[in-house]
């Protein structure tokens, strides 16, 4: 089959090559691809991943060999996430405790944006607890888990401070949910029950000036690349009980189990048009190189889709 590989002598990072068909364990069904969608993590690692392997972590496909455990029969329209790469190619082999199906109403394109950055929302959020009229600040808010979280933050009740890097990359989080939107944000302003953190640096920095007494910080990304200094005797001495998390969606997976429900419930709020996934950009798996720069560029508005024709 054909397959995206790791290959650092091209410019993006990948380049097509045929590749051995997947051989599933018996937990895992084989998936023909009909989208897959780009996640600046996994864009970052392709520097360091080992050359020839497959990267790719979001799987929207159909079932074509049904796992031998049982699972999302033959035909089956399905949603899936793959801790360790392998989405960007033909086919897949996928865990079965790592697929949903499909509700028809849900196009595969729109399916592919929803296991890691729709998972990364949900479980971003849970760690906040009930959210009913707290106040939420989202960094990275116009990126792709930015606009998963916003929605479904302003759907459990929250005050959402959504947190752009210019008016124009701002468009549209009103509309989607977002109570406050500011470009960049600082440390005076009111105390903040959750952060969603994800630019690094000095955002880092200044969420932890921030958090409220009792509240809690998620930090799953570092999209800057700085480093965070912090004067620890402030952030203890201001807001005791306050906590950090460190927060990597395939260990929260693997804890809980199962990705099935969530990638479920997310599919079901889709499907009733009350999520949007925010695709700006979607091409041919078969010319990846445009959408893999404009992501890392920060010019797509939301999530960058690769569909398999
Ligand atoms: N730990 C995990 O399990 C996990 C899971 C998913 C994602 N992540 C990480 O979380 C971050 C967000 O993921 P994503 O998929 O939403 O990425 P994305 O779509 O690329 O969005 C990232 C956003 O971060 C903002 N940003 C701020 N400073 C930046 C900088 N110096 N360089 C690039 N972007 C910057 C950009 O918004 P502006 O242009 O408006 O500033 C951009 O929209 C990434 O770092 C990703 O690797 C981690």
């Amino acid at each position: 089959m054909l397959a995206l590989v790791a290959d650092r002598s091209s410019e993006s990072g990948v380049a097509h090559a045929e590749v051995a068909d997947p051989e599933p364990h018996p937990d895992e069904a084989v998936v023909e691809l009909r989208a897959t969608s780009l996640n600046r993590g996994e864009l970052r690692r392709l520097a360091t991943r080992e050359e020839g392997t497959i990267p790719g972590w979001d799987v929207a496909g159909v079932v074509v060999q049904q796992a031998r455990a049982g699972g999302p029969a033959e035909g089956a329209r399905v949603v899936g996430l793959m801790g360790g790469g392998g989405a960007w190619a033909e086919r897949a082999a996928v865990r079965t405790d790592r697929l949903a199906e499909l509700p028809d109403e849900v196009s595969f394109s729109d399916a592919s944006t929803l296991p890691v950055a729709g998972i990364t929302a949900y479980r971003t959020l849970a760690r906040g607890g009930m959210l009913l009229g707290r106040r939420v600040l989202i960094t990275g808010a116009s990126g792709g888990v930015g606009r998963f979280a916003i929605q479904l933050a302003h759907r459990a009740g929250a005050h959402v401070i959504a947190v752009a890097g210019s008016e124009q990359r701002a468009e549209g989080l009103e509309e989607l949910g977002a109570d406050e939107v500011t470009i960049g944000f600082d440390a005076d302003g009111p105390d903040l029950d959750l952060v969603l953190e994800s630019a690094g640096g000095e955002s880092l920095a200044t969420a932890l000036k921030r958090v409220a007494h009792g509240g809690t910080v998620v930090t799953f990304g570092n999209s800057s690349g700085e480093p965070v200094q912090f004067d620890a005797s402030d952030f203890y001495g201001r807001a005791p009980t306050a906590r950090i998390y460190a927060f990597m969606v395939f260990d929260e997976i693997a804890r809980a189990q199962s990705g099935t429900s969530d990638l479920r419930a997310l599919a079901e709020m889709v499907a009733a048009g009350e999520l949007k996934t925010e695709v700006s950009l979607e091409t041919s798996w078969r010319e990846p190189d445009g959408a893999i720069k404009a992501l890392l560029d920060r010019q797509v508005a939301g999530k960058a889709v690769l569909t398999f024709d």
